[in-house]
């Protein structure tokens, strides 16, 4: 593989919402973004309002796939053809999820354990069912459960997806041991074997878009997915990221403006405040008074009373008091 990888940003559940994608777009968009997962058992019930706002787009966005989870293959029918009809760019659907909750209610990763197999394969089944080759389908999934288990890999691929991501680790190491990227290398060989054009993505431990050219260069894969490194640089899709030298004011201008965002699409509360919070130690970082400022920050309880103080800050963010 001799072709530039693409770049995907990682689904994170309270972190790739249609704000912080738009942050990210701004900054250096990567190829694809994922959404947060979707619950399709949730989307398709009386709670289907909270649902929704994980599903919410920009009318810019164009490159956008939505990721969807859940147990009923009717339900991923029914909303894989609404997800179309909202105007995605693809469906992915996460079998990959460790979370021991959804993994005892037999979703996400569980589904590469053998008694799931079948209820895995209905589900896919149900979604290229409902696309019917409009969009894209994809499946976003681990090395296996217990151990590395390629069965499951040639399963999917035996469905023809269009697209495969793997986080190179399994379900039983969660995030605690390093992602094996040279684990990946039976399933591209894999996908060759059974089902040629689908891409093959690798994922986990990618802290700058070099580093992922290498890895997958090195690995012979199609694509590179980035989930935590847009934490240490929100501009890590950039070939050549400005963030290393950006300024405290630079940075506290970002924040304000993620902030300004969250406030003008959240305007009915509809999401919560504490999950913006969390984003403070991706701007307030790496200057003189940086801790202090995240603890203030802790302290706000609305996005007026955050982008207040901001705008009491910014001023001075060059100062050296
Ligand atoms: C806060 C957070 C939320 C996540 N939510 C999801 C999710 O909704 N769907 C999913 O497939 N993976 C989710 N993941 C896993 C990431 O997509 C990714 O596979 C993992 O973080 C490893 O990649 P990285 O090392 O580049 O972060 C989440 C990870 C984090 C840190």
């Amino acid at each position: 593989m001799s072709k530039k990888p693409f770049f995907i940003l990682a689904p994170m559940d309270d972190v790739t919402d249609v704000v912080f994608r738009r942050l990210v777009a701004e900054c250096a968009p990567p190829d694809i973004f994922f959404t947060e997962f979707a619950n399709v058992d949730g989307l398709q019930s009386a709670g289907r309002h909270a649902v929704l706002k994980k599903l919410k787009m920009h009318e810019s966005e164009k490159t956008t796939v939505a990721q969807i989870w859940g147990k009923t293959p009717d339900n991923y029918y029914k909303t894989a053809k609404e997800l179309v009809e909202m105007g995605f760019a693809g469906i992915d659907i996460n079998m990959g999820c460790p979370d021991k909750t959804i993994v005892k209610n037999g979703c996400c990763s569980a589904f590469i354990l053998d008694e799931n197999r079948n209820l895995a394969s209905q589900v896919i089944d149900e979604v290229l069912r409902a696309v019917d080759g409009k969009v894209p389908v994809s499946v976003k999934t681990r090395l296996g459960f217990n151990q590395i288990d390629y069965s499951w890999h040639a399963m999917l691929l035996a469905k023809k997806l269009n697209m495969l991501t793997i986080h190179a680790r399994t379900r039983k190491q969660m995030s605690k041991v390093p992602a094996d990227w040279s684990l990946l290398e039976p399933i591209v060989a894999l996908r060759d074997k059974l089902s040629p054009s689908t891409l093959i993505v690798g994922n986990g431990d990618v802290q700058t878009r070099a580093q992922g050219e290498l890895l997958a260069k090195k690995h012979g894969l199609d694509g590179v997915m980035i989930g935590r490194g847009i934490f240490t640089d929100p501009f890590v899709f950039a070939k050549d990221s400005p963030w290393p030298n950006y300024t405290k004011q630079q940075k506290l201008e970002l924040l304000r403006h993620h902030v300004q965002l969250f406030a003008d699409t959240w305007q009915q509360g509809e999401r919560n405040f504490e999950t913006l919070k969390k984003f403070a130690k991706v701007y307030v970082n790496g200057f003189d008074g940086a801790s202090d400022m995240r603890a203030t920050i802790m302290t706000c309880k609305t996005s007026a009373e955050l982008l207040a103080h901001l705008n009491t800050v910014l001023p001075y963010a060059n100062s050296p008091l």
